[in-house]
């Protein structure tokens, strides 16, 4: 089965890589290395892997027409909402042009698709107070033009199944962690940085109180998200969220890390940061009603990753 990922040599991505490649498969990447890094998927030999912008939208379509993919995961994109707040024309391109372009290369030249996959975002739901955050019931308010963009890319993935027939499905990721993941960019996720801080038993710092709260999800549980998602027809046209459906807080998290690691670091509070939302989960009934039983909690979650990343 031939398998095709943009942004295949990031942190989520290489993971998708990964389980094709074992199952396998011939995985094909699309990657520009602006976040990723080409030692993340070692197991990629060079014939399969391209060093291009998304943008590239020739090498994309003639990609699709020659190797008539079964599955096509679309993750490349600017993962900055920082950046994109201070580029907001060119992450448009990256994050919005390169998704219809290659929605639209996949509908007039892939014959053999079984799914196009979008990597949409909590980001989406803004700051909006009601929780859980659900796809049916919550509305939407992008704050950033990457959400905007992300909301776009889902709503497009979206109509090209309801108008031509594709079978799509986004799944709206909360904050997943795990190995690989990359902890100097600036919107890597807080646990990434709180283990590099234990590592170099160096201060952290909570923004607010460390009280705010996310839904983190491990990249295995992600992955059996993803897998429920693409094998089912009754997702086409679709979009779920992918959470745990469970709230942590900061102070946990870190209180998790200190049992690990066996000692503490020391730590301060700042101000929060302007637009930070403060509380977010998931409502994830909707994938648990097709099967999605997430099995890593925080401390199993961290536990692995620790483990993970001292082989
Ligand atoms: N990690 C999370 O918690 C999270 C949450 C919500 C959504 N997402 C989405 O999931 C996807 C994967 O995120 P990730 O956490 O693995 O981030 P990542 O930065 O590790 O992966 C993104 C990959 O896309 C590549 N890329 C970026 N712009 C590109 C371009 N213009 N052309 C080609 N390649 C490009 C990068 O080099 C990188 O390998 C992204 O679309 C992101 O927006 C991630």
């Amino acid at each position: 089965m031939k398998v095709l990922i943009t942004g295949g040599s990031g942190f989520i991505g290489s993971h998708i890589a990964e389980r094709f490649h074992n199952e396998g498969n011939e995985v094909f990447v699309v990657d520009n290395l602006s976040t990723g890094k080409r030692e993340n998927i070692p197991f990629i030999d060079d014939a399969h892997f391209y060093q291009e912008n998304v943008q590239n939208h020739e090498l994309l379509t003639d990609l699709v027409k020659t190797h008539q993919f079964e599955y096509i995961f679309h993750l490349a994109a600017m993962v900055s909402v920082v950046e994109t707040v201070e580029k907001p024309v060119e992450s448009n391109g990256d994050n919005i042009d390169s998704t219809i372009h290659l929605l639209e290369a996949t509908r007039q030249h892939n014959t053999n698709l079984k799914k196009f996959f979008f990597a949409s975002s909590a980001a989406i739901y803004g700051d909006l107070p009601d929780l859980p955050k659900s796809v049916e019931d919550s509305n939407v308010n992008p704050l950033s033009p990457y959400a905007v963009q992300k909301f776009a890319g889902e709503q497009y993935t979206k109509i090209y199944h309801t108008l031509y027939g594709l079978p799509t499905v986004a799944l709206r990721f909360f904050n997943v962690y795990g190995p690989r993941q990359n902890p100097e960019s600036d919107y890597s996720g807080v646990l990434s940085i709180i283990n590099q801080k234990f590592l170099n038993k160096a201060p952290f710092t909570f923004f607010g109180d460390g009280k705010q709260t996310r839904d983190f999800i491990y990249i295995k549980d992600l992955l059996q998200a993803i897998w429920i998602v693409i094998e089912d027809d009754s997702t086409n046209g679709k979009v779920f969220n992918a959470g745990t459906g469970k709230q942590t807080d900061l102070i946990t998290v870190f209180n998790a890390f200190s049992d690990y690691f066996g000692y503490e670091i020391p730590y301060s509070f700042t101000d929060a940061r302007a637009g930070d939302i403060k509380h977010s989960y998931s409502d994830v009934s909707p994938l648990k009603d097709l099967g999605f039983r997430p099995e890593y909690d925080i401390m199993k979650g961290i536990a692995a990753y620790l483990k993970y990343n001292q082989k």
